[in-house]
């Protein structure tokens, strides 16, 4: 029989992170065990009633039931550009700059069979979200880790590393706001990123999944740099933003030949996503504020309660600047598997190993505060009697 891509490269695609750690939540469970699952960054909050109250209404309209528009209805890349020119001030054309994707996970990873060939390198950050590498790995890429360091506040010091380290490089994965560790990153980040990717002559695929999770000031657009559509791309999407992680609405926006490479892509893989949840979008977007100001501010002051706990706890907190995770290494020095293990065994408390999201998170782990607020204070008050000497 034929060797499937998979199969012909084995351990590449290992089980997915959160399945393994699933598998071992339901164990202490059938044990008997009340576990605590702070490990996948799914929202417990459930979509804004408002939210599902038009997608009801547009899914029973028979002019939705079509086939949708691939790369969005005119409509939501409108929106979308409004969004942006209100958000971010900056300006972009719905017509070539704007790509409606089935969630952004899917637009993330089929972006590299867009933009690279075969044996060019792509830098991912380490740690990272898992998935960059599954385009990367599928086009038969190269994948070369660029370390995060919480002495650069988990930002890529990109200045410091010498024109060798770029050779061969075509795409640079940036996360900011960044998961798993939290970190936030500045317009003057992205001004760097862009003269690099200009210098070099890579293009950048900024992922802001968690754009509007932020605690400060709110999170910048990488196109708020003059000149950044000449290399970028940015992903956008509903998921956390309004807690429609199931939903499956994201978008990328940026430069234009980037955008027709995988609009062009796309047409012959999917045929979009369904036209009542892109009209929801555009209520999502039309209504933004008043939606997503009392989840930000429920995540706020989960961060600000567990953050506490910990530290007082004895753990090493990273401060974040956004997101809903807490990354943390614990009392005493352990694996980052060592510590999830005795989490889940003295405190049935299920968290997810730093080691997991690349080399680099070894020594953290990942809390997602994406459980209701009575469980998150049980699980700290669990943590914090913990011995670890
Ligand atoms: C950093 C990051 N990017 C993208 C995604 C995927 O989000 P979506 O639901 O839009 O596919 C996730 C999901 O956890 C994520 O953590």
């Amino acid at each position: 029989m034929k060797k499937t891509v998979l199969g012909k490269k084995p351990g590449a695609f290992p089980p997915y992170l959160f399945r393994d750690l699933d598998k071992k939540r339901r164990e202490a469970v059938n044990k008997g065990k009340d576990v605590i699952s702070l490990a996948v960054g799914d929202p417990d909050l459930p979509t804004p009633e408002a939210i599902a109250k038009v997608a009801a209404k547009e899914v029973l309209k028979p002019s939705n039931h079509c086939y949708p528009q691939g790369r969005g209805t005119p409509l939501l890349r409108r929106a979308i550009a409004e969004w942006h020119k209100e958000r971010h001030g900056i300006t972009l054309d719905p017509e070539t700059e704007v790509l409606t994707l089935i969630g952004s996970k899917e637009g993330l990873a089929h972006l590299p069979f867009a933009l690279i060939n075969r044996g060019d390198t792509v830098l991912i950050p380490d740690p990272c979200y898992p998935a960059y590498k599954t385009g990367v790995l599928l086009s038969e890429g190269k994948i070369k880790r660029l370390s995060l360091n919480e002495r650069n506040g988990f930002l890529p010091d990109l200045d410091a590393l010498p024109a060798s380290f770029f050779k061969g490089v075509k795409l640079l994965f940036l996360n900011y706001p960044n998961n798993p560790t939290g970190a936030a990153a500045d317009l003057k980040f992205y001004a760097k990123a862009v003269a690099a990717a200009k210098k070099y002559g890579f293009w950048i695929a900024q992922d802001a999944a968690y754009s509007e999770i932020f605690f400060g000031k709110p999170s910048p657009s990488i196109f708020q740099i003059p000149g950044a559509k000449d290399v970028a791309v940015e992903f956008y999407s509903v998921s956390k933003t309004y807690c429609m992680t199931g939903w499956r609405l994201a978008w990328m926006i940026g430069n234009a030949g980037a955008v027709a490479a995988l609009t062009k892509l796309k047409d012959n893989l999917d045929s979009g996503q369904f036209n009542a949840i892109q009209k929801t979008a555009v209520f999502c977007l039309k209504n933004h504020g008043r939606l997503v100001s009392p989840i930000r501010e429920i995540f706020r002051k989960r961060a600000d309660f567990f953050i506490g706990a910990l530290k007082k706890a004895g753990w090493d907190v990273f401060q974040p600047g956004a997101t809903f995770f807490v990354w943390a290494r614990p009392p005493a020095k352990t694996s980052s598997l060592d510590c999830v293990y005795r989490i889940l065994e003295q405190a049935s408390v299920l968290i997810t190993p730093g080691s997991g999201f690349g080399p680099s998170g070894e020594g953290y782990v990942r809390f997602s505060l994406t459980a209701p607020e009575k469980r998150i204070k049980e699980a700290a008050a669990r943590i914090s009697v913990m011995k670890w000497k």
